[in-house]
C-alpha cells in the first residue's frame, strides 16, 4: 500500500467536495470496511479523516486508531442494543437502518450516559432510465438499488423522524443515503442527489418541518482506473471513471441546485464515504510466476502460473473485475503474449484472462494494480492457504504492516476434540512456520 498516494486520495475528496460545498464543512468518511488495515486508518486519522463504520469490528478498528467518535458514523444493518450502547457511550453518530434500530436506539439512550446522535438512512427511489453495472445482464438501477436492503423504508420515514423527535436523550441531526458503485455517469448520479433531496423534501413536510443539519451521501465513487465490471469483456474498453474532482463537482452542484429548489439551508454539514476511490488505486498485489504452461491441441491456451489466488483477488469473481497486470521491473516492455493469469487454488482460478503481457519468465514479479480496497478484506483461505502481508510504503521506506499468515494461523481456531484426538491414529499437532 502507498502511503502517500493513500494521502493525496484523502486530500483531494476533502479539497474537491469542499470547493463544491462553501456554504458548509465537508468530512471526508472513508469506508473502513474497504481496508481495515490499522496503519492505513492512522495515516487517515492523520489527514484529519472521519469513518464509516459496520459493526463492531470497524467501530473498534475506528476508535482504536484515535478516530474522534464526532466524525464516526455507526452504520450496519443488525444492531444489538448492547451494541448500541456502547457506540452511543463512545459518541459515534449512529446511523439507523431501521424501524426496529429506531426503538432500540431509543432504549440505548436510556441507558447510555450521554445522548444518542442519530441519522436516518434513507431510500431514494431512482425511477429514471439507468442501468446498474452490477449485473452483467441489463438491469436498472432502480430495480438493482430497490433490492438492496439497508435503510429505511420510505412509507416509514415520517414516522421514524416524529418518534425520534419526541424521544428523550436522542438527537436527530441527519440523514444518509449509499447506493454503491452502480454507475460512472455524472448525469445519473446529479439525478440520484436530485432523488435524494426529494425524499429530504417530503421528510420536512411529513415531520412537521425537521431538516437534517447533516446529509451523507455514502461511497460508491469508481476507483479512476476502473476496474469494475470489465472482466466479462463487455466493458474491456470502457473509458477511465471520472476523476474525483468530477464526482465532487456533479454531486454538490445537483445538490446544491436541489436543496435551494425546496427552500433549504446549504449551511449544513456534507459527508462523504469513499471506500474502493480512497484505498483502491492505493495498493498493488504481488506475486511471482511459478510456471508458464502451453498446450497447443485440442485448443491452443497458455496459463501464466503465479503463487497467488483469486482467494486473495476475490473481485474479480464478485465484481468481475478486471485487474491491471504487468510485470513489476519491465511494465513498459511492450505485449507480445496473450495468456490467463492464473493463481494456486484448485479453482478455475483465473485471475485475469487474456492477459497482453511482454514474454513471461519464471520468477518474473507480476503487480496486480489497483487493488488496495477490498481484496484483503474479502480474502479467503480457500484450499487451507494463508493470506498474503500488506507492507506499507513511502519513498524509500516499506514496513510490514501485516504480517502473512502461517499455516498455523489458518487452523488456530480449529478444536479436535479430545475424544476424536484420543482415538484412531495418533494426531500430529505442529506445523512448521
Ligand atoms: C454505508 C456504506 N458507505 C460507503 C461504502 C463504500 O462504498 P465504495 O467502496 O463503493 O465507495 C459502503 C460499501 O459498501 C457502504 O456500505
Amino acid at each position: 500500500m502507498s502511503e502517500d498516494q493513500l494521502r493525496r486520495n484523502v486530500r483531494t475528496f476533502q479539497a474537491e467536495f469542499q470547493r463544491g460545498w462553501p456554504d458548509g464543512p465537508v468530512v471526508v468518511m472513508p469506508s473502513i470496511k474497504a481496508n481495515y488495515g490499522l496503519a492505513l486508518r492512522r495515516i487517515l486519522t492523520e489527514e484529519g479523516a472521519g469513518c464509516d463504520t459496520f459493526g463492531p469490528g470497524e467501530l473498534h478498528a475506528a476508535l482504536s486508531t484515535g478516530v474522534p467518535p464526532d466524525v464516526i458514523s455507526f452504520n450496519g444493518s443488525s444492531k444489538t442494543e448492547e451494541l448500541l450502547v456502547r457506540a452511543v457511550n463512545a459518541g459515534a453518530r449512529i446511523t439507523l437502518d431501521s424501524t426496529r434500530e429506531v426503538e432500540l436506539v431509543i432504549a440505548a439512550a436510556e441507558r447510555a450516559s450521554r445522548a444518542a446522535r442519530v441519522r436516518l438512512r434513507v431510500r431514494p427511489d431512482f425511477d429514471f432510465a439507468a442501468r446498474s453495472d452490477f449485473y452483467s445482464g441489463p438491469v436498472s438501477l432502480r430495480t438493482a438499488s430497490q433490492m438492496y436492503k439497508p435503510g429505511i423504508a420510505t412509507e416509514s420515514l415520517a414516522g421514524a423522524a416524529r418518534r425520534l423527535l419526541d424521544a428523550k436523550g436522542v438527537e436527530l441531526t441527519g440523514v444518509m443515503m449509499h447506493a454503491g458503485r452502480h454507475t460512472t455517469n455524472l448525469r445519473v448520479w446529479s439525478r440520484m442527489m436530485q432523488r435524494y433531496v426529494e425524499v429530504i423534501g417530503r421528510l420536512r413536510e411529513a415531520s412537521g418541518g425537521w431538516e437534517p443539519r447533516e446529509i451523507d451521501i455514502g461511497g460508491g465513487f469508481a476507483v479512476p482506473r476502473d476496474p469494475f465490471g470489465r472482466s466479462d469483456g463487455r466493458r474491456l474498453a470502457a473509458p477511465n471513471a471520472p476523476s474525483i474532482a468530477q464526482y465532487a463537482r456533479a454531486i454538490t452542484r445537483a445538490l446544491r441546485k436541489e436543496l435551494k429548489r425546496i427552500g433549504m439551508s446549504t449551511a449544513l454539514r456534507l459527508e462523504v464515504e469513499p471506500g474502493r476511490s480512497i484505498y483502491g488505486n492505493a495498493g498493488i498485489h504481488l506475486a511471482s510466476v511459478t510456471n508458464i504452461k502451453h498446450q497447443t491441441a485440442p485448443v491452443d491456451y497458455t496459463w501464466i502460473e503465479t503463487d497467488t489466488s483469486d482467494s486473495f483477488l476475490p473481485d474479480v469473481n464478485l465484481e468481475r473485475n478486471r485487474w491491471t497486470v504487468c510485470i513489476a521491473d519491465r511494465a513498459a516492455d511492450p505485449a507480445t503474449v496473450v495468456a490467463d493469469v492464473v493463481g494456486i487454488s484448485c479453482n478455475f482460478d483465473v485471475i485475469v484472462p487474456a492477459a497482453n503481457l511482454p514474454e513471461v519468465r519464471v520468477g518474473d514479479i507480476l503487480a496486480f494494480i489497483d487493488t488496495g480496497a477490498y481484496q484483503d478484506a474479502n480474502a479467503t483461505n480457500f484450499n487451507a492457504l494463508p493470506r498474503p502481508a500488506t507492507v506499507l510504503v513511502t519513498g524509500d521506506q516499506s514496513e510490514i504492516v501485516k504480517r502473512a499468515e502461517t499455516i498455523e494461523d489458518v487452523f488456530t481456531r480449529d478444536v479436535i476434540p479430545e475424544r476424536l484426538a484420543a482415538t484412531g491414529p495418533k494426531v500430529p499437532v505442529s506445523f512448521s512456520k
